[in-house]
């Protein structure tokens, strides 16, 4: 079957970038024809992304609607805004934050039944890697998603597949260790509704100018979730356009 996935490269600035940043990026920042490009800023600049060539995505969300959770966004604000998109599940939350897969799940439902699309990230640790459990392991962190959300999962859901050895350490996977694990999500999730063949699957981990090309280029990635190389206008430039 040939690949009409619309490719998306999300930027996932972390703790990191300020006012001057997010001026450049909305000045200078175009999204490709044929990608769906989304920044993913600090959760105090998100009112000021708005309107720029770019989409907006939070970097998480609280599982409350709303009251009494100090610290926490709630999706009906990100909606306010008009923020679309929503990191959830990044293996620096589960680790920082202890997320579980049961909580992720929940956060994934809230997103969309309130019309916020989720891009929900699953990888495994170097240990796991190493054991060559990858499959069960990142299956696992994805049932939790389903059992939560049910169907509706497939309806406007992005996966990024991140192995957490990857992250930020510039060990990227290769293309073929990448493209292994995304068939395998597509796979897997296709065995349950026919529309995973049209869910994207992002990849993250070290990800940058000089290796985005071969790993957009594999026929499970449909473009990326990019940390350290998002904050650089030239450099994410690159990336955008080698997702055209
Ligand atoms: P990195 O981060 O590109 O800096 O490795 C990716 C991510 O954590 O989303």
């Amino acid at each position: 079957m040939a690949n009409t996935r619309r490719k998306m490269v999300a930027g996932n600035w972390k703790m990191n970038g300020d006012t001057a940043l997010l001026s450049l990026f909305k000045a200078q920042l175009k999204s490709p024809e044929n990608v769906d490009v989304v920044i993913c800023p600090p959760a105090v600049y998100l009112s000021e992304s708005m309107g720029a060539d770019f989409a907006v995505g939070s970097q998480n969300i609280s599982q409350h609607e709303s009251g009494a959770h100090t610290g926490d966004i709630s999706v009906a604000m990100l909606n306010d805004l008009g923020v679309t998109y929503a990191i959830i599940g990044h293996s620096e939350r589960r680790q920082d934050h202890g997320e579980s897969n049961e909580l992720i799940g929940e956060k994934v439902n809230l997103a969309l039944n309130a019309g916020i699309k989720p891009i929900f990230c699953i990888g495994e640790p170097l240990e796991v890697r190493e054991q060559g459990t990858v499959f069960a392991y990142v299956q696992a962190q994805i049932d939790a998603v389903l059992d939560a959300c049910g169907e509706q999962f497939f309806d406007n859901s992005i996966i990024a597949y991140e192995p957490i050895w990857a992250i930020g350490t510039g060990k990227t996977a290769s293309p073929e260790q990448a493209q292994e694990v995304h068939a395998f999500i597509r796979e897997y999730l296709s065995e349950k509704n026919e529309a995973a063949q049209d869910l994207r699957i992002l990849y993250g981990g070290s990800v940058n100018a000089s290796n985005a090309a071969e790993l957009f280029a594999q026929a499970d990635i449909d473009g990326g979730l990019i940390g350290g190389a998002s904050l650089k206008i030239d450099d994410f430039t690159v990336i955008c356009q080698a997702a055209n």
